[in-house]
């Protein structure tokens, strides 16, 4: 299992973090068998595994009961659970309850935040509550609706200087890892070089200390977009439909089940049976 301190050191050690989002038993015992490093219960599953359109319905309780199924499946691996749309905002005890629900029901090791401004105060919040807390910035699904879609942040000097000034009042306030969305390599390159948290990136080139990918999109299962910054590994959603398309056709045509999967009474037992 690695810890806060381990991952730090193989960001000085120059190891690179190999993370990846699961939301289900079968899907973190996969990624713990693959090596994954730290396992991400993101808020991405309300599009690849609840069919919304945006991270925006998706609730605590949502994100308990997917934290908890991933967790029963990776016990040595590190869990980190997203804290979804509208539960860190308003009320510092609120947000505090809601976290402590989270981080205690998922038995996750650290939680997930998006954005900087008044989050900076929740991430200092949560540290001293002894909540290892990762910071989000750069492309921030869960205000797509404010930024006007999903598109690349950062690409601006004034709007990359406000991402840097943001890193560093992340790791100020005690996030103990940074994740980067969707922003020019350049930049995400700059911040995992000023920052001494690990700096996991998606979409942000290959200059930082890590990667993240959505489980969906790294395997191919689903009828989701994926976004151009990805590489799918397989086609699992290819063999699913194929595997299912053929047991539909053999239901039909009685090629299943076969006498290998039948189960058969006695012949003394059958014959007493029909007298
Ligand atoms: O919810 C998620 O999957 C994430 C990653 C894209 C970082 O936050
Ligand atoms: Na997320």
């Amino acid at each position: 299992m690695k810890t806060t301190a381990s991952l730090r050191k193989m960001k000085q050690q120059g190891e690179k973090i190999a993370m990846l989002t699961a939301y289900d038993y079968p899907a973190a015992k996969l990624a713990q068998e693959a090596g994954v490093d730290i396992i991400l219960v993101g808020d991405s599953l309300g599009m690849v595994v609840l069919g919304y359109e945006s991270t925006v319905p998706v609730t605590p309780a949502d994100m308990i009961h997917h934290g908890k199924a991933a967790r029963r499946g990776a016990h040595d691996t590190f869990l980190v659970v997203d804290m979804p749309f509208g539960s860190f905002h308003g009320s510092l005890d609120r947000t505090l309850e809601t976290a402590i629900r989270i981080f205690q029901e998922t038995g996750a090791e650290a939680l997930k935040l998006e954005g900087a401004g008044e989050v900076i105060d929740v991430i200092r919040r949560l540290t001293q509550t002894g909540i290892p807390t990762v910071a989000h910035l750069g492309l921030l699904p869960q205000s797509a609706g404010v930024i006007g879609g999903y598109k690349v942040q950062g690409k601006t000097a004034d709007a990359a200087k406000q991402l840097i000034e943001d890193a560093l009042a992340c790791e100020a306030a005690g996030a103990c890892m940074l994740v980067l969305e969707c922003i020019p390599h350049q930049l995400a390159e700059q911040v995992s070089a000023r920052l001494s948290i690990p700096v996991i990136g998606i979409g942000a080139g290959s200059g930082t200390d890590g990667q993240v990918l959505v489980y969906h999109d790294t395997i191919k299962y689903g009828t989701h977009h994926i976004p151009k910054f990805v590489r799918s590994y397989t086609e699992a959603g290819t063999a699913i439909r194929e595997g299912l398309q053929l047991y539909v056709d053999e239901v039909k045509s009685g090629a299943f089940p076969a006498e290998e999967h039948r189960f058969s009474m006695k012949e003394e037992e059958l014959s007493q049976l029909y007298g």
